[in-house]
């Protein structure tokens, strides 16, 4: 197990993210938490530092703002306050839920860059600082929806894929040079209080779909540090990708037709 010892976290004002912070900090690491709500950030900046003393800097930032995302490339370089875990967790969902066709093409554009060209950016930066030191880890936060085709949301589930795809490939090029990159596939995960859209309790899905926040962020943080590639949480997650892997093409298609209502 590698242990990591300041990560930076993209997305840390609400859902996973916050819970990533608040798990990081918890076992000692020092975070550097990343959004563009800067009052949401200082208070879970304060409510960490009392909790578990861990050192926590606020970085507001719209990483879909090139001055930003320089900002933000620039601290996870720093070499006078190394980072060596960069988690990349930030992301726009599916909704309001739609097919192609009928979104607007400036909010499916925006989608691609801040879950495509964002992570992009910031694993090629913290790659070229970790390679050389021969230690870091990079967590990148996708989605089951990568797997396989999402109805009414097409560019959601098509930039996870880019995503996970990614970052398999990168752990297989980099693990030798000490830098381990997971891919986190989460499926439905209830964000709780000011996450995107309010959070998705009003999507009707039975009970046993619901993952937990802060259970998924233990499970990533775990598989990062074993340097595992892909951590899918949930049995119930595992199961269907097993499947879907195993069943004709067309069958797991139908499935997941099926799961996201269409
Ligand atoms: N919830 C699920 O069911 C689920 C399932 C699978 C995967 N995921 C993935 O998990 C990740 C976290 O999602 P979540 O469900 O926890 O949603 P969330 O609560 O809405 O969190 C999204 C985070 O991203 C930040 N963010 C959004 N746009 C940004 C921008 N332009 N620049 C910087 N930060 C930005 C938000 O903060 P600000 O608004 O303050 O900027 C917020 O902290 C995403 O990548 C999502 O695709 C979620």
């Amino acid at each position: 197990m590698v242990t990591y010892t300041s990560a930076l976290v993209t997305g840390a004002s609400s859902g996973i993210g916050q819970s990533l912070a608040r798990c990081l900090a918890a076992q000692g690491t020092g975070v550097v938490v990343v959004a563009r709500r800067g009052d949401r950030l200082e208070r879970l900046a304060e409510e960490l530092r009392g909790r578990s003393g861990a050192s926590v800097e606020v970085l507001a930032a719209d990483l879909c703002v090139p001055e930003d995302l320089a900002t933000v490339t620039k601290r996870l370089t720093d070499p006078d306050r190394p980072i060596d875990l960069l988690v990349n967790n930030a992301g726009a969902g599916s909704r309001p839920p739609r097919p192609l066709a009928d979104q607007p093409l400036d909010h499916e554009l925006g989608k691609v860059e801040l879950n495509v060209l964002a992570p992009l950016r910031l694993t090629h930066a913290a790659l070229s600082v970790m390679i050389p030191r021969r230690h870091g880890g990079i967590l990148n936060v996708s989605s089951i929806a990568g797997f396989l085709p999402q109805p009414q949301g097409a560019t959601y589930a098509a930039t996870k894929a880019f995503l996970t795809s990614m970052t398999e490939t990168v752990h297989c090029e980099a693990r030798k040079s000490g830098v381990h990159a997971t891919v986190v596939c989460p499926g439905f995960v209830r964000r709780g209080e000011g996450g995107a859209d309010g959070g998705m309790r009003s999507v009707r899905l039975p009970e046993f779909v619901w993952l937990d926040r802060d259970e998924v962020a233990r499970e990533a943080i775990r598989a990062v540090c074993a340097g595992k590639p892909v951590c899918i949480p949930g049995w119930q997650y595992r199961t269907a990708i097993t499947l879907s892997r195993v069943l004709p093409r067309v069958l797991s298609r139908r499935g997941f037709e099926r799961l996201w209502g269409h």
